[in-house]
């Protein structure tokens, strides 16, 4: 089944005694238990499987073209499942420009547990020099956020599976209709549900996504059960309504965000854009082996400094001055702000996740928001 088949059908099931078409929301806490101790709806208790997580999990790993999938709470629950799952003492090779929120995670939860290098993963020989005896892990972010890097996924892994490293790759702003990380070589896959699959910014969620469903992979699965960071039957439920338009969604964010760069490209008060469909983005040509369109986010420098950027970030009026991204409506940051103190992230800095509106409203938008 192609993508968009996949997408509508692989997280639905009719309801056997209504016959419903689209799957009820079960909100029991505890299933019942047959005669003989066994159980014969498939299910226990609700932290350990629900009809509509198992539902969602369906669809994420079909998605990704994976064995098996778990859904969590947040993509933060998601991401610190993995770094759980490692050995105490592990290393950890992660993207300088790393969600900073995982980052955040890495160094504050796991301070005293794992220890961390973070590499610019564009740069293969400083991603081969930090490799140490107790490196478990390489965790990707490609295109990375905020700066859209792009890193050669094929040619990461290849330097993991030298040193028997776990490869995982936060497939957020890709997503799978345009990257499949899987089929790269990469181990494990992770979103942030809230972003793309989910679409409309109303439900968080977050899910990993496995190739083999290995002694690592059961880990995660305990540590899903045990530590308890599952979605709701209703999360779970918006999440796979959500996820049957996404295909689609995706390719308008991509016409619309291609529009956008190239017109904030020629923009006399904009420095610099970065956009991997932009054929000057340093990452274009691996972009374009190993992804099948350039997803929705961008991020663009405004001339001058703080002040020019929050001007436009403040003039905006379809744009909602927002973070997050991949909801069907466009926001626009003044990212150093989000990321608090210590960021790296250049001062005058927006980034914009474009939504599914019109591409030319979206552009009188920055055009009027541009005139400071
Ligand atoms: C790339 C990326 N990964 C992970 C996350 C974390 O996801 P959540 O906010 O659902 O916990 C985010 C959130 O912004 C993100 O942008």
């Amino acid at each position: 089944m192609k993508i968009e088949t996949i997408a509508i059908h692989a997280g639905n099931k009719v309801d056997k005694s209504s016959k419903a078409v689209i799957q009820p929301i079960s909100l029991s806490t505890t299933f019942e238990r047959g005669p003989e101790g066994d159980y014969p709806g498939g299910y226990i208790y609700t932290r350990a499987d629900n009809p509509n997580r198992s539902s969602l999990e369906q669809v994420l790993y079909q998605l990704e073209g994976g064995s098996d999938a778990c859904a969590f709470s947040s993509g933060n629950a998601a991401g610190g499942c993995v770094f759980q799952a490692l050995e105490a003492g592990s290393h950890i090779i992660a993207p300088a420009d790393m969600y900073h929120g995982l980052r955040n995670q890495i160094n504050e939860v796991f301070r005293g547990i794992h220890e961390v290098t973070y590499v610019d993963m564009t740069d293969l020989a400083a991603v081969e020099s930090a490799v140490r005896p107790m490196t478990k892990l390489m965790w990707l972010e490609t295109p990375s956020n905020p700066l859209l890097k792009i890193s050669d996924i094929k040619s990461l892994v290849k330097i993991a599976r030298k040193h028997n490293i776990i490869v995982a790759c936060d497939n957020t702003f890709a997503t799978p209709l345009f990257q499949r990380p899987i089929e790269l070589g990469c181990d494990i896959v992770m979103h942030s549900t809230t972003k793309y699959l989910g679409g409309h910014s109303d439900v968080l969620g977050g899910a990993l996504i496995t190739r083999d469903k290995n002694d690592f992979w059961k880990r995660i699965r305990n540590i899903q059960e045990l530590s308890g960071a599952v979605p709701s039957p209703l999360d779970c439920y918006l999440t796979v309504r959500g996820i049957k338009t996404f295909p689609y969604r995706m390719k308008a964010h991509a016409a619309n965000a291609q529009k956008i760069a190239e017109y904030l490209n020629q923009h006399s008060s904009v420095e610099k854009v970065y956009y991997p469909g932009l054929s000057s983005h340093p990452g274009h040509e691996i972009a374009m082996d190993q992804m099948h369109g350039s997803s929705g986010m961008l991020s663009f420098l405004v001339k001058g400094g703080i002040g020019e950027a929050l001007k436009v970030a403040n003039n905006v009026k379809i744009f909602a001055q927002a973070t997050s991204l991949g909801g069907v409506e466009s926001l626009l940051e003044h990212r150093a702000s989000i990321e608090g103190p210590g960021t790296k992230t250049p001062q005058n800095l927006l980034r914009v996740s474009v939504g599914i509106e019109n591409a030319d409203d979206l552009i009188d938008d920055l055009e009027q928001a541009l005139k400071f």
